[in-house]
């Protein structure tokens, strides 16, 4: 096991540790944070009992003592009531501050435990055990929380950085083929973003990454966690360069808005579309080359992620819709559409004042091609 990736925030510093066999060593890279010697896990239906005794096994070896709340799986879960459950949970355990919270699960459970614990006695400590490929290469690291609202998602939260990370690489052994390539569009997006080199390595071993070879699978997520680790060093708060990480997102919630947030199309494959969308946005206005446009595409298509309008899952969508919702996207500042463009892979840069009619002739060539 490589060491860890140090996320560098001053107080806020933590180590991410990504590797097989973390589980089983969890409850002593957990000890060190846990003041109290208490832990509350937080976990669903689903991860519970595939994972939670060989953490809860590891925790009782390191002296720890620990209960653990099982919620329902699914996007539902990420609400107002839940986040209400789930506080009033801990305060009825009689949570103190020297306790540790640890989620264990995926993007929904992390980002529903870390607010939780952000906002339970005005901020507990939490780790993240992200048990998906999507959630160990993003969500878990840089310390955003949140829940949904009718209004949208992921609209009310906090940053709330964890005290540590593990990634453990063999739970990827229980995701379907869907989930591995959802992950792997959050991968393949920090090559886009800022890493050429990055990118072409993922062009040469992108089977080998999605068969869950152990050697590309921990190179690929390291990489992608490191490369995401500077940017929010640079800029936590996102007041800056960590817009960046939403290369393809301006797309990709629009098109998750329009498809009714359901197992239809998921975050990842809607990030791939995004992806592929956003490049060809950016040709068609001159910015990047088509031949840059072309090879992102084939890319992600190789991989097995629909970059096609037409044909992606949640399909017909409507131009006007899809461009609503993209005004709407909450990086659009005072009315302002604001959309992340490559100049060329491992090129990106923030474009304030995207013209919405230039994106609504594209969308809609797209759409009818
Ligand atoms: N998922 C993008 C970020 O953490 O900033």
């Amino acid at each position: 096991m490589s060491n860890p990736i140090r996320i560098d925030l001053g107080p806020r510093s933590y180590d991410v540790h990504v590797g097989s066999g973390l589980l089983a060593r969890a409850g002593e890279l957990i000890a060190p944070h846990a003041r109290s010697g208490r832990v509350f896990v937080i976990s669903d239906e689903n991860v519970a009992p595939l994972y939670g005794p060989t953490l809860t096994a590891s925790l009782a070896r390191a002296g720890l003592r620990h209960s653990m709340t099982v919620l329902a799986p699914g996007e539902a879960t990420k609400s107002f009531a839940q986040l209400e459950y789930l506080c009033r949970t801990l305060l009825r355990s009689g949570i103190v501050r020297g306790d540790l919270v640890v989620a264990l699960g995926g993007g929904v459970i992390g980002d529903l435990t870390g607010l939780a614990a952000g906002l339970v006695m005005r901020g507990i400590d939490y780790v993240q055990i992200p048990t998906t490929l999507l959630s160990q290469v993003d969500s878990s690291v840089g310390g955003k929380t949140a829940v949904d609202t009718p209004e949208g998602k992921n609209l009310v939260g906090m940053i709330h950085q964890p005290r540590l990370v593990l990634a453990e690489t063999d739970v990827l052994a229980t995701l379907s083929a869907r989930e591995m390539r959802c992950g792997y569009a959050e991968i393949v997006k920090a090559g886009l973003i800022g890493d050429a080199d990055f990118f072409h390595w993922c062009e040469a071993n992108v089977a080998r990454v999605l068969a869950r070879e152990p050697e590309a699978v921990a190179h690929a997520i390291t990489t992608a966690i490191a490369f995401k680790a500077r940017i929010v060093e640079a800029d936590e708060r996102e007041a800056g360069q960590r817009a960046l990480l939403n290369l393809g997102h301006t797309f990709a919630h629009a098109l998750e808005a329009h498809a009714g947030y359901d197992d239809a199309l998921l975050h990842g494959e809607a990030v791939a579309a995004g992806l592929a969308l956003v490049f060809s946005h950016a040709a068609q206005l001159g910015v990047c080359s088509h031949n840059d446009a072309i090879r992102v595409r084939a890319h992600l298509e190789n991989a097995g992620l629909h970059t096609d309008l037409r044909t992606l899952p949640g399909a017909p969508y409507d131009a006007e819709k899809l461009l609503a919702l993209m005004a709407g996207d909450k990086k659009a500042e005072a009315g302002a559409l604001t959309l992340v463009l490559p100049r060329s892979i491992g090129q990106a840069f923030v474009h304030k004042n995207a013209d919405p009619a230039s994106l609504l002739s594209f969308l809609k060539e797209n759409i009818a091609e």
